[in-house]
């Protein structure tokens, strides 16, 4: 019987757009300060798209730097996922015009719509692809334009959101890899954070927009109770596959949600705050585009060098959640 195949990332990139939007200006915007927003969730400043950038753009870029990374061409690529709940368009899909824009073959390309577990979402898919030998180098892109679906007069949610991409290249590997993947979904929770019009329920009317009904509706402090249930759960499902202990985890990167959230993950899972990369002060919560963005960032920053097993964490609407744990194999 030929070994069962090893994936793992070989490849890392991101693009954050220039434009700053600091706690300070948003003081100016809505009735708020600097010292509200960063005590009740860690952010600082968020990146902000120019209007004439959208998603696949972002997306397009993060995905050149990681074939870069990972010395491949777009010609090599035979999957591409992009994760994403801010599409250019309802269709096609922003995976279509990303492979137009880096010029691949014609390899299926699809987007998933998970909000902020879509990059783990993403990678568990290709994974079983590239697996099973049925493709050799898969894209597994998560990029958001959260700026595009928030309301700038709503204090409660404008403050969190940010604009961004992270892309990872996935190929088959030696040693290391994907080792385990814990999935899953609650949709009765679905009404506490979504996008209620634009799509076949609702719409979009003169009502729906006047309405507000096209931007993020969010009912926070309920998130916050699941959110840290949620992600210990999934950490523990992906570790225990593996009989792992907390110890033996290098580094968590998890959703960039709120800071709260994540210290009261690290504390319900054993782990001091220092075993969980944060850069939510510099970018705020960029949805699926959050844990892949720290994880190019802890890589980059060399807090994760070969043969550490890290974790991914990530909880999202829908709800939807997923952990999986990683040997860096590079
Ligand atoms: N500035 C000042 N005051 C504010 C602001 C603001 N920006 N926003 C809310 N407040 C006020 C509220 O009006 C409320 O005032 P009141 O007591 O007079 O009624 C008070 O602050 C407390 O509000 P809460 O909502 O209870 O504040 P909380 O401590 O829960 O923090 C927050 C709010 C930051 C949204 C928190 O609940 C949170 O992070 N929840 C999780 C959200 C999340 O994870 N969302 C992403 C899901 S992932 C995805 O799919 C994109």
């Amino acid at each position: 019987m030929s070994e069962q195949k090893r994936c793992g990332i070989i490849g890392l990139g991101r693009y954050i757009p220039t434009k700053v939007l600091t706690n300070k200006e948003l003081e100016k915007m809505v009735d708020t300060t600097d010292e509200w927003i960063v005590t009740r969730t860690g952010i600082k400043e968020r990146r902000i798209a120019r209007s004439d950038e959208a998603t696949s753009d972002m997306a397009a870029e993060a995905a050149r730097a990681a074939l870069k990374d990972a010395n491949l061409t777009a010609n090599d690529i035979d999957l591409i996922i992009v994760a994403t709940i801010t599409p250019d368009m309802f269709f096609p899909a922003t995976a279509c015009l990303v492979q137009d824009k880096l010029g691949c073959r014609t390899v299926p390309a699809f987007d998933i719509s998970v909000a902020c577990s879509g990059f783990i979402y993403g990678i568990a898919i290709a994974d079983q692809f590239i697996r099973s030998g049925t493709y050799k180098h898969a894209l597994v892109i998560a990029a958001e334009k959260l700026s595009s679906v928030t309301d700038w007069s709503d204090r409660s949610t404008c403050v969190l959101f940010g604009d961004g991409a992270g892309a990872a290249v996935l190929g088959p590997v030696k040693d290391g890899g994907i080792l385990s993947v814990s999935l899953g979904a609650n949709g009765k929770q679905g009404d506490l954070i979504k996008l209620p019009a634009g799509g076949s329920r609702i719409p979009p009317t003169v009502k729906s927009i006047e309405d507000k009904l096209h931007f993020i509706k969010m009912n926070g402090s309920e998130l916050f109770k699941h959110a840290v249930r949620i992600m210990a759960d999934a950490a523990l499902g992906a570790t225990q596959q593996l009989g792992l202990k907390a110890d033996d985890i290098k580094l968590v990167i998890p959703h960039q949600a709120n800071i709260r959230i994540l210290k009261a993950v690290a504390k319900r899972m054993g782990l001091t705050e220092d075993k969980i990369y944060l850069n939510i002060e510099k970018y705020g919560n960029m949805s699926a585009a959050s844990s892949a963005v720290a994880l190019v960032e802890a890589v980059q920053e060399g807090r994760i060098k070969k043969g550490d097993k890290l974790l991914l964490d990530a909880f999202g609407g829908g709800l939807t959640w997923g952990a999986m744990v990683i040997e860096w194999s590079r």
